[in-house]
C-alpha cells in the first residue's frame, strides 16, 4: 500500500537510479525488442520514480511515441517532471496515481513498464498486473524487471554495520508481505494474471559502491525508524559503516526481466 513504501529520495538515491538505468538500457536490448519498445510506441511506466528509465524509454519511442509515468510519490514525480523538461521531451507526461488504478484509458497502450515496483507491493501484485492487462491493447506487452535481494553479493566483505542494515531492511519488507524473490517469480505472476511470457532474462549487474551511491537499505532508514526496527544510534552506526566501505567495492545485484504479451 502507498503508505508502506519504504524508500526516500536523496542525491544518493538519484545517483543509484541513474546508474541502474544506464546498465538496464545497455543490458536489456533483446527484452526491449521483444516488448516492441521502439519509435512511435505508447508506453505507461508504472512506478516511474524520479524518471531515469522513463527518460531512456522516451528517447527510444521518439516524438511520435508517448510515455506516461505514474507514481504515488510527489517527490519522485517532481524530479521526473524536471528531468523530462530539461531533456525537452514534449511526448512525456507524469501523473499521480496508484499502480493498480492509474486512471489512464484501457486497451490503448503498447507497453506497460514496471521496474523495481513489485518488490514493494507483494500483497497487491495480482491486482497491479490485472490493471496492466487492462491498460494494454491486445498484443501489447507488460515489461517487468525486479531483483532478488537474497542473491546480492559483495566483492569485499562489507563492514558489519552494512550487513546489519541490509538484513533489517529486507526483513522489514518481508514482514510487510513482500515477496523478496519476486524477480525469479515474475513469469509465474505474469502467467497467473493471464499474460503469455515471451522473453525471460536474468543477469547480475556489478555496481561499484562509491561515496555518492548507497544501497536501497540506506534509503529505507526512515521507514525502518518509523517501523521501530532501528533507532537513531543504529542509523549513525550504519552511516559510519557505509563511510568505511572500501571505495569501488563491487556489489553484484541480480536483475530478472520478463516480457509478457496480452493475448
Ligand atoms: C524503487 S523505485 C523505482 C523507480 C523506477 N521504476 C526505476 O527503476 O528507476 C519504485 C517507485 O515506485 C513507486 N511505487 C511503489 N509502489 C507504488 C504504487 N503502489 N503505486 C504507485 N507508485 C508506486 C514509488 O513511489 C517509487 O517511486
Amino acid at each position: 500500500m502507498a503508505n508502506d513504501y519504504t524508500l526516500r529520495l536523496s542525491e544518493h538515491e538519484l545517483n543509484r537510479y541513474r546508474m541502474m538505468a544506464i546498465h538496464a538500457r545497455a543490458a536489456e536490448t533483446a527484452a526491449w525488442q521483444a516488448a516492441g519498445i521502439d519509435k512511435g510506441a505508447r508506453i505507461v511506466d508504472i512506478g516511474c520514480g524520479p524518471g531515469l528509465p522513463l527518460l531512456e524509454l522516451a528517447e527510444a519511442v521518439g516524438p511520435d511515441g508517448r510515455v506516461v509515468g505514474v507514481d504515488q510519490s510527489d517527490e519522485a514525480r517532481q524530479t521526473a517532471e524536471a528531468l523530462a523538461a530539461e531533456a525537452g521531451y514534449r511526448h512525456v507526461e507524469i501523473r499521480a496515481g496508484d499502480a493498480a488504478a492509474t486512471g489512464l484509458p484501457a486497451g490503448e497502450w503498447d507497453v506497460v513498464h514496471m521496474r523495481h515496483v513489485l518488490l514493494h507491493n507483494g500483497p497487491r501484485i495480482g491486482e497491479i498486473l490485472d490493471h496492466a492487462l487492462d491498460l494494454l491493447r491486445p498484443g501489447g506487452h507488460v515489461y517487468l524487471n525486479e531483483t532478488d535481494p537474497g542473491t546480492h553479493r559483495f566483492e569485499e566483505d562489507p563492514p558489519d554495520g552494512v550487513v546489519d542494515m541490509e538484513a533489517r531492511y529486507w526483513a522489514l519488507l518481508a514482514d510487510r508481505g513482500n515477496d523478496l524473490s519476486v524477480g525469479p517469480h515474475l513469469g509465474r505472476y505474469a502467467t497467473r494474471a493471464g499474460f503469455d511470457v515471451v522473453h525471460r532474462q536474468a543477469r547480475f549487474d556489478a555496481f561499484p559502491l562509491v561515496p555518492d551511491v548507497r544501497p536501497p537499505s540506506w534509503a529505507g532508514r526512515q521507514a525502518m525508524l518509523d517501523a521501530g526496527v532501528c533507532d537513531e544510534a543504529d542509523v549513525r552506526r550504519w552511516d559510519e559503516a557505509l563511510n568505511d566501505v572500501v571505495p569501488g567495492t563491487v556489489i553484484y545485484v541480480s536483475q530478472f526481466t520478463v516480457v509478457a504479451r496480452k493475448p
